[in-house]
């Protein structure tokens, strides 16, 4: 494999406009950290009187009843900022005063987990692992192939006879026959658990992401085999290939970037725009959430150098995709884990915040590479979207429309004139069925008729959102029966819609907040949240909870079930029930443990686990048993008073490290912090050592 140093390229992609001291503490940066690189401009906004009094004193530092849902009812004196709809742009549009000249929809090159074909729909359910197939006009599947559990996307290839069909689990994008029903006639390997895929616009060429193997790789279909693979950075999702197909971009859930390629030379090399940047650049994106009472003020740019407050990090990019005028869109949330207002009371919220600072928001960015080649520049620029989570997309070239859907709001945005100076959001609609959460993971647009096929990847149907202009939201709405047979027990389902519930009073303040905002595919945003008082990162969840309570990192929830009713307290949720904890908790236990990239040299796993397990090293006697942790709490850091062992499963995925992600990567972990937090007699072994320790940890 081709390696690339995508540490070093993001940042450089995100050097511009950090402060001297910035630039010190993050020089050993990794990805996570190098979300601190390009921060907010507003650090410190003024705290508006009239909020401070409903700032409640239960502890927890949350106000309630600040309205149902974000944005929308937060009480008469209280409005967001310059936020004024679904869809505002933060800087000036990227997008040409006309029209594109294409009238005519495009094949859809990117993938999904739905598609349009000549004869109806083609949609996958990763609960159930079926490809299924809605024949136009039927509110049934007509066939169905099972792929797995877990099955991640498809596209369809212009010529209309073939599908390809990621499989995670099992490593191998499917090639199915459409010409009648749904027939398997092969299958191509790729490295490891694929994701993403995206047709190049002559269809001779698959671009695939992989998430455990972290890379994008090139299939040649005449011959199904790899003809390049460069790796991307971790948690890559969603690819897309430019209709002109000269670049691939690729969205990452934790990165705070989008990855370039460009494609059709000898060599590949990926490039990085950073996400985050855009928050420097555009003090309207922060202005926007701060609360102003009676008169607004506005708060005033702040020095970075003096503090850390008020950063952001651009996270859960799962797709990309474009439209006209060449224009790439990436939906995403804004994370600013701590909240800016040094000097104010320190609460103990999620942020440190008061509570009425949101720190997560929702946004689109448009990137623009006018010269599509090597080194060319890009220009970044972001709106704000009143969807939670938003990530699935479809664009309609026709009436220069993109719909975008929010997993956690349960909703499609239409944003008319997208790639026009005039771009505008044009209508909202919900999804959801009779009350029933949709979770929509995929939509696509039927090229005749113009109706929106939404998938619903919760209630595993397929709702229609048809009679839709630009100017009158759709109606009817249509919807399929249930699809599929769901994996996982009725409680199990019940705590998956709520773990991803967004504007949801129960879990967090004002809804701004859901489980997967932060643990996004039961994982982690690699962030450290400022939390009474400390700086504590989000833990990995994945194949991490069963057998290792106690939870939390100081160890004070003996069960799950209290960790969660603690945690949605913390969040300033109103609460939830003992029974949807158990949901919640049902549900976490399903989700495996992340798979392991692929081992390239076993021997130096093997000598690693000898060194882990040995006396010299002493790691077995603390990180034992199947999840690697023996329940214990040790006094070993200065901050927490004592710090309950992690389970190591995943390790691979789930840096930074420590209980305040102090450690960037598992060598910086081995190198310096674990002689500072006391953990093992390491400083004695050699690099060659500490190298065959990393290469094993990362298999665990
Ligand atoms: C704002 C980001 C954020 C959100 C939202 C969030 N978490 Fe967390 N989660 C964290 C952080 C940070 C910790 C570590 C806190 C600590 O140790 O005190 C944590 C800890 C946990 C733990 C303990 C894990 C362990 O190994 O000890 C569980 C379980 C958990 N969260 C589940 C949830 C659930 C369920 C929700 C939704 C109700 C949720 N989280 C919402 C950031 C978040
Ligand atoms: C005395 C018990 C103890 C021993 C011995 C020990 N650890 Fe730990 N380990 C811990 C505790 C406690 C933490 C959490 C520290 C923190 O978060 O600040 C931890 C954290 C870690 C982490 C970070 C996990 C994460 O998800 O953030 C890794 C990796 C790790 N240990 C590996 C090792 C290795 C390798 C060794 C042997 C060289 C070792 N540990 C020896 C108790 C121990």
């Amino acid at each position: 494999m081709q390696t690339f140093d995508w540490n070093k390229a993001i940042a450089q992609a995100s050097w511009m406009g950090m402060s001297r001291r910035s630039r010190t503490a993050t020089i050993a940066a990794s990805l996570a950290t190098l979300g601190f690189v390009a921060g907010s401009a507003f650090a410190r906004s003024p705290v508006p009187e009239q909020i401070q009094t409903v700032v409640n004193d239960d502890g927890f530092g949350n106000p309630h009843g600040l309205g149902n849902r974000f944005g929308n009812s937060f009480g008469e004196d209280l409005s967001f900022g310059a936020q004024s709809g679904p869809f505002t742009m933060s800087d000036a549009p990227l997008g040409e005063p006309g029209a594109p000249a294409s009238s005519r929809p495009g094949p859809v090159l990117a993938g999904s987990a739905i598609a349009n074909f000549s004869d109806g729909l083609l949609v996958v359910d990763a609960d159930s692992g079926m490809l299924l197939r809605i024949d136009r006009g039927s509110d049934t599947a007509t066939a169905q192939l099972d792929i797995g559990v877990g099955v991640s996307q498809l596209v369809v290839h212009p010529d209309g006879r073939r599908a390809f069909v990621v499989d995670r689990r099992h490593d191998e994008i499917v090639v199915v026959d459409l010409s009648s029903g749904l027939s398997r006639v092969d299958a191509y390997r790729t490295r490891a658990e694929p994701f993403g895929v995206s047709l190049t616009p002559d269809g001779s060429t698959l671009l695939v992401t992989t998430v455990a193997d972290r890379s994008l790789s090139a299939l040649d279909l005449a011959t199904g085999l790899e003809s390049w693979t460069l790796e991307i950075g971790p948690e890559p999702r969603g690819v897309a290939v430019s209709p002109d197909g000269r670049e691939a971009l690729v969205a990452f859930l934790t990165t705070g970037a989008v990855a370039r390629v460009v494609l059709g030379g000898a060599t590949q090399r990926a490039s990085y725009v950073s996400l985050d940047a855009g928050t420097s650049r555009s003090p309207v994106d922060r202005a926007r959430f701060v609360v102003t009472a009676g008169a607004s003020r506005s708060p005033g740019p702040v020095d970075r150098a003096l503090s850390d407050e008020g950063r952001s990090f651009a996270r859960n990019a799962f797709a990309v995709g474009y439209v006209g005028h060449g224009l790439a869109v990436v939906p995403h949330q804004l994370s600013t884990p701590h909240l800016a207002g040094e000097g104010r009371v320190e609460s103990s919220g999620y942020g440190g915040g008061d509570g009425f600072v949101a720190p997560i928001s929702h946004r689109l960015a448009f990137l623009d590479t006018p010269d599509k080649g090597e080194g060319s520049s890009t220009r970044v620029a972001m709106a704000s979207l009143l969807l939670h989570q938003p990530r699935a997309l479809a664009y309609d070239a026709r009436v220069d429309t993109l719909y975008v859907a929010g997993y956690g709001s349960d909703n499609v945005l239409a944003i008319a004139n997208v790639s026009q100076a005039s771009a505008r959001g044009a209508w909202t609609s919900d999804v959801a069925v009779a009350g029933e959460a949709c979770g929509p993971s995929g939509v696509t647009v039927d090229g005749s008729t113009g109706d929106i096929a939404v998938w619903c990847s919760l209630s595993q149907r397929v709702v229609w959102l048809g009679g839709a202009t630009t100017d009158a939201s759709p109606s009817p709405i249509r919807h399929t029966e249930q699809l599929a047979n769901s994996h996982l027990s009725s409680a199990a389902r019940r705590g998956r819609a709520m773990f991803r519930s967004g504007n949801n009073n129960k879990i967090s303040t004002g809804g701004a907040m859901a489980c997967s905002s932060c643990h996004a595919e039961v994982r982690a945003d690699g962030l450290s949240w400022r939390l009474q008082g400390n700086n504590l990162q989000t833990p990995f969840l994945a194949g991490r909870l069963e057998g290792a309570h106690p939870f939390k990192w100081d160890g004070m929830d003996p069960t799950l079930h209290d960790s969660l009713i603690n945690t949605v307290r913390r969040l300033g949720g109103s609460g939830i029930t003992s029974t949807e904890a158990a949901d919640i908790a049902a549900f976490l236990k399903t989700v495996d443990a992340p798979r392991v990239p692929t081992v390239d040299d076993i021997h130096a796993v093997a000598r690693g686990q000898a060194l882990f397990s040995g006396e010299v090293t002493g790691c077995a006697t603390c990180h034992s048993g199947p999840l690697m942790t023996d329940q214990q709490s040790y006094d070993l850091t200065a901050d927490l008073g004592k710090v309950d062992t992690p389970s190591l499963v995943g390790l691979a995925t789930s840096a930074p490290y420590y209980h305040d992600g102090s450690a960037a990567t598992l060598d910086a972990l081995l190198r310096g912090n674990a002689n500072v937090h006391g953990m093992g007699r390491i400083s004695k072994l050699s690099d060659v050592e500490i190298h065959d320790l990393v290469q094993y940890l990362k298999t665990l």
